[in-house]
């Protein structure tokens, strides 16, 4: 893809002399939460960043990963579905790779099973194809330990109780296990668009820090400490060992109970063998990311914390050398009397309750009840014009830390998202400009 990583925040704030310089996520951090008093929405305003031209994304034959990060619950998974289909339907050949779709989505794109390969999405039009997995990490470690290990070997790791919890439970397993997938459906090469769709973490960086914080555990020094004595030969070796160590050895012996000591270090001597394997993927994987046919979408909703987890993460792609193709500001709200002002709402909305107010609001003919639903409604307006404006200012905080992340804006839909329909309005909505 011709797009390459763009200068954004850190270096473009660098040239303010006002240090010590804060970063955009710190920005974004420190705009004020109740400043909703201040003035109207403004209006009419055409968003001044730069439009991110999705299509020309997903259409460009370079295009050949594109990575949905963002925090939990932004739309990531949403994003990347709606993505697949517009690609799909515009004529290529595509796997949406799912971490976490809510039910409804997941039927609708036919994964009513967790079979960890992907299937034909039936229900899609146009020239290409669309496929869909949904991901499941246990399967996925499995597979990453069937091929790293012999047959008898292998069998040993997975009936052991720690690999049961670590392939599980363990926190960056999915993360580790999502970036593995990938890396197993590029490999593959049956694919022209890979969309990946990130784990549901509360930090979006996870998705990037997990694979390396797991392998730092696997190949970490506790898990080498402990594995000392089954590797060099159980009891016999213990003497080479210093006093502090086998205390150390003992003391857990005696919290966690002899045969867990026992299952943890025949479980890292039979995981030995896989450690540079792990790495190795890891790396491969990571350096995948950082590939020019790689783009990154982080999602967002234009809410303060969900920004500053966007903005923690383009600084980051920028300072991994990964491609950012923009951000997508989903769940925008909006209205269709945008003339009238949240005050003159308000205002409207007292003048109707005031009792017997002649003041030519209220004509006679209009019955209580229906006053008292007009000034409901009134109120409900004056509300969501004061998200508006909340929202708006979040937008314009973010595009003015970094003024060259493109940006699209997606509205927040009547209802949840479940459906190959709903799912293609999102993706039109993905380029109406
Ligand atoms: N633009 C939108 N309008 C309305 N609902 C949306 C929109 N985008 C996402 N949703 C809904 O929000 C919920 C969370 O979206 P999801 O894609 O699962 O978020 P994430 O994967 O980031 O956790 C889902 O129920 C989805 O249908
Ligand atoms: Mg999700």
């Amino acid at each position: 893809m011709s797009t390459s990583p763009k200068k954004t925040g850190p270096d473009k704030a660098a040239t303010d002399k006002s240090a010590p310089e804060k970063t955009g996520a710190e920005k974004i951090a420190s705009e004020k939460a109740g400043a909703d008093k201040a003035g109207p929405a403004q209006l009419h305003d055409p968003l001044a960043a730069r439009q991110l031209d999705v299509d020309a994304l997903i259409d460009d034959p370079e295009t050949a990963i594109v990575v949905c990060c963002g925090s939990g619950g932004v739309g990531k998974t949403t994003t990347a579905a709606a993505l697949g289909l517009r690609a799909a339907e515009r004529g290529r050949k595509v796997v949406v790779l799912t971490i976490d779709p809510a039910r409804r989505l997941a039927q609708s794109m036919g994964l009513t099973e967790l079979d960890n390969t992907p299937r034909v999405v039936k229900g899609v039009g146009g020239t290409g194809e669309l496929q869909a997995m949904m991901l499941d990490m246990k399967r996925t470690f499995d597979e990453v330990v069937l091929a790293h290990a012999d047959p008898v070997r292998a069998r040993q790791i997975m009936d052991n109780p720690f690999y049961q919890s670590l392939s599980t439970g363990f926190a960056g397993t999915q993360e580790y296990m999502a970036m593995e997938k990938l890396g197993q459906l590029q490999a593959e090469g049956s694919w022209d668009l890979i969309i990946v769709d990130t784990p549901p973490s509360r930090s979006a960086l996870d998705f990037l820090d997990a694979p390396n914080r797991l392998g730092s555990f696997l190949d970490g020094r506790l898990i080498r400490i402990l594995m000392a004595p089954a590797k060099v030969g159980g009891r016999s070796a213990m003497k080479f060992l210093n006093v502090g160590m086998s205390m150390f050895t003992g003391i857990l012996g005696k919290v966690l109970g002899a045969n867990v000591l026992q299952d943890l270090s025949t479980f890292v001597t039979a995981m030995d063998s896989m450690f540079g394997g792990f790495r190795e993927r890891a790396d491969r994987t990571y350096r995948l990311l950082q590939a020019p046919g790689t783009a990154f979408l982080v999602v967002a909703a234009p809410e303060r914390d969900a920004l500053r987890e966007a903005a923690y993460f383009v600084d980051r792609l920028e300072t991994d050398r990964m491609p950012l193709a923009g951000l997508v500001l989903n769940r925008v709200h909006s209205t269709g009397a945008p003339q009238l002002t949240a005050e003159r709402a308000l205002a409207a909305a007292e003048t109707l309750e005031s009792p017997d107010q002649e003041d030519g609001t209220a004509s006679p003919e209009i019955s209580a009840e229906t006053e008292v639903l007009a000034a409901g409604l009134l109120r409900l307006h004056a509300e969501r014009m004061q998200r508006i404006t909340r929202e708006r200012r979040m937008r314009d905080r973010f595009v003015s830390i970094y003024p060259d992340v493109p940006v699209v804006e997606v509205p927040a839909l009547a209802g949840d998202v479940h459906d190959l329909d709903g799912l293609r309005e999102i993706g039109e909505r993905l380029n109406r400009r």
